[in-house]
């Protein structure tokens, strides 16, 4: 037996497990000390009761002979896939077809999975900091990469690559920078790709955050997108499914790449479960929008405190208008897991280190705003006391 030996290639852990780790270790050794958490992007309200009693339904119905349900089609349920595209796709006047759409267990999943799709000595692009996953992924498939950077100076919007990419991963609302792009700037993208016959994989994950108007919210409205891009989606964030899981991926028929993925579906994914898809179809009525709307609302307002606070703290602070993150410069030029050990050691606030992000985010950290709202004002208060 050989071992897959680009795995070797790979930071030894994957970054939010370090993280997690490095807070459990702390706590080890400060059991009376408790943790203000704004790490992971993990969502910290309850679902709305909606969704609730969709499971609930959903649970009962599997409770009886006559409703029972074993497996579902691995797309996921026709019901879910059109609802989906009558909500999400049909108003912004894109055309899609139900056997476009994949429900998954959550993009997180599928973002990974989707390298599978691609001969190994494709050429990837992929733009930091962002999230880990992208990299992670490739480097298990032994691609090279080139990363493209975002910064300050840019705006956080990247520049196109120089070397011809066969793959190019694109995360907007960009996850950590709380970037976004207008239309032309994402035409940019498709016009490269079209021109190029590269694929983007377009991670829409903080599509639900965007509040600046006349910002795209799925790539496929540029035109032409469909023939080069897959968009993946989550209802992770944007409904509270971190513990649920559900996410769902377009892969258009232009791209050539529809057949393929629904192959490798049926081989390896037996489908999302029942009950997290009823939920899915409970986030489009009035009563479950309304919910997960008010959620996206608490999350922004924390978002806003935290940029505001440290603003006028005179940290250097970007994101938080459209993402539910804060980028921040660390102080007094440490680096990214400088400023992370002072703030887990000094004031038992856990935050996610730049760096980890991608080079060009180190000297940086970033503030989860999926955080309770007394747990982030204690933080910033704590901050605040940093020499
Ligand atoms: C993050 O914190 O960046 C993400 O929430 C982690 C994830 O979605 O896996």
């Amino acid at each position: 037996m050989k071992t897959n030996t680009n795995y070797r290639n790979l930071q030894e852990q994957y970054l939010f497990k370090n993280i997690s780790d490095r807070a459990e270790a702390y706590l080890a050794q400060h059991p009376d000390q408790r943790l203000l958490r704004m790490g992971v992007g993990d969502v910290t309200r309850p679902l709305p009761s909606a969704i609730c009693e969709a499971m609930h339904r959903a649970v009962e119905e599997l409770s009886h002979a006559e409703t029972f349900r074993g497996y579902g089609p691995e797309e996921g349920y026709l019901w879910l896939r059109q609802t989906i595209i009558d909500n999400d796709y049909a108003p912004r006047n894109i055309d899609l077809t139900t056997d476009e759409v994949f429900i998954s267990e959550g993009a997180g999943s599928d973002l990974g999975n989707l390298s599978e799709l691609f001969a190994k000595d494709n050429h990837v692009a992929i733009i930091e900091p962002t999230y880990p996953a992208y990299a992670d992924a490739s480097i298990m498939a032994g691609r090279e990469i080139t990363f493209l950077p975002c910064h300050a100076e840019n705006g956080f919007v990247p520049d196109l690559p120089k070397r011809r990419a066969d793959i190019i991963y694109l995360c907007f609302p960009n996850n950590p920078t709380g970037t976004v792009l207008t239309r032309d700037e994402l035409a940019k993208w498709v016009n490269y790709a079209r021109e190029n016959r590269s694929i983007i994989i377009y991670d829409a994950a903080y599509e639900s955050f965007i509040t600046q108007p006349n910002i795209p919210h799925s790539i496929y409205e540029i035109e032409g997108a469909k023939e080069v891009a897959i968009e993946v989606k989550s209802y992770s964030k944007s409904a509270g499914f971190t513990g649920v899981r559900c996410g769902y991926t377009v892969v258009p028929k232009q791209t050539g790449l529809q057949p393929m993925w629904l192959r490798r579906q049926c081989t390896k994914y037996n489908g999302t479960s029942y009950i997290a898809q009823q939920a899915a179809l409970a986030t489009y009525t009035p009563e479950g929008h309304a919910g997960i709307r008010a959620n996206i609302d608490f999350y922004l307002t924390t978002a806003h405190l935290i940029k505001d606070r440290l603003q006028h703290m005179g940290y250097e602070v970007y994101g938080g208008e459209n993402a539910p993150y804060i980028w921040c410069r660390a102080p007094h030029g440490w680096n990214s897991w400088t400023f992370f050990d002072h703030l887990l050691n000094d004031c038992q606030i856990l935050c996610t280190p730049g760096v980890g992000f991608g080079a060009s985010g180190e000297g940086f950290v970033r503030f989860s705003a999926f955080s309770n709202r007394q747990d982030c004002e204690e933080a910033l208060k704590r901050i605040q006391t940093l020499a």
